[in-house]
């Protein structure tokens, strides 16, 4: 760390104080997965469920914070790490603010997952992959991005000339190329209510713990 003489300042709002007004308490859903994989589109209509029985949200994406807080770094494994690295921090902040984090990065590196799993608490992290074949996501080329990085107009691209490492130990792997937008959501939420993370979940709240 390179600020000396900071001082931690403790809130009177705690997390769980947080979690007991929203009726639920926060955690970061981590998707992850190829460009194309329909990270952004899974996070997003999540959100829209969550968002609609009353919880607090917010997503962050990849493209989006990359236009701003990381908008300076680019695509070498060196910038990817810190990219991740700025995202996992503020990740931490928004869950201390109570909030139900969605987070749509490739986050290609294992390595990187894992640092942001152990600063959130292995309770507070759930790595959502979404596995959908290099072929599918070139098929798609929603952005046309991949036929740019097969032409040798983009370089560093994740899965063409990038490496993603597969999580090994996910808590759950959602299939989007064989599932429907709507399974794909279903498939989250079954996963999130079997953990009694939402909605209403009385015994989470008492649980909730303030973070390191
Ligand atoms: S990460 O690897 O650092 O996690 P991040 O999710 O923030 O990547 O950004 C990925 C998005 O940036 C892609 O969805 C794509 O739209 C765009 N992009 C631009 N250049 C590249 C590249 N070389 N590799 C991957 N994605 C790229």
């Amino acid at each position: 760390m390179q600020s000396d003489n900071v001082i931690w300042h403790r809130a009177t709002v705690t997390r769980k104080r947080r979690a007991q007004q929203n009726q639920h308490r926060s955690v970061v859903l981590w998707f992850t997965g190829l460009s194309g994989s329909g990270k952004s589109t899974l996070a997003h209509a999540l959100e829209e469920q969550l968002y609609r029985r009353g919880g607090r949200t917010f997503v962050l994406d990849g493209d989006n914070v990359r236009h701003g807080l990381c908008g300076d770094l680019g695509f070498s494994d060196t910038d990817r790490v810190e990219n991740i690295r700025r995202v996992g921090e503020l990740s931490k902040l928004f869950l201390e603010a109570g909030v139900i984090v969605l987070t749509a990065f490739i986050s290609p590196f294992r390595s990187d997952r894992r640092i942001v799993r152990k600063l959130l608490g292995e309770n507070n992290f759930i790595e959502v992959y979404c596995h959908c074949s290099l072929d599918t996501c070139e098929e798609r080329d929603v952005k046309g991005l991949y036929k740019l990085a097969r032409a040798g107009e983009i370089k560093h691209f994740t899965g063409i000339s990038s490496p993603y490492e597969e999580p090994t130990q996910p808590e759950l792997v959602v299939k989007t190329d064989q599932l429907s937008i709507a399974d794909s959501v279903q498939q989250v939420m079954t996963y999130l209510e079997a953990q009694g993370l939402f909605p209403e979940a009385q015994n989470n709240i008492e649980n909730t713990q303030e973070i390191a």
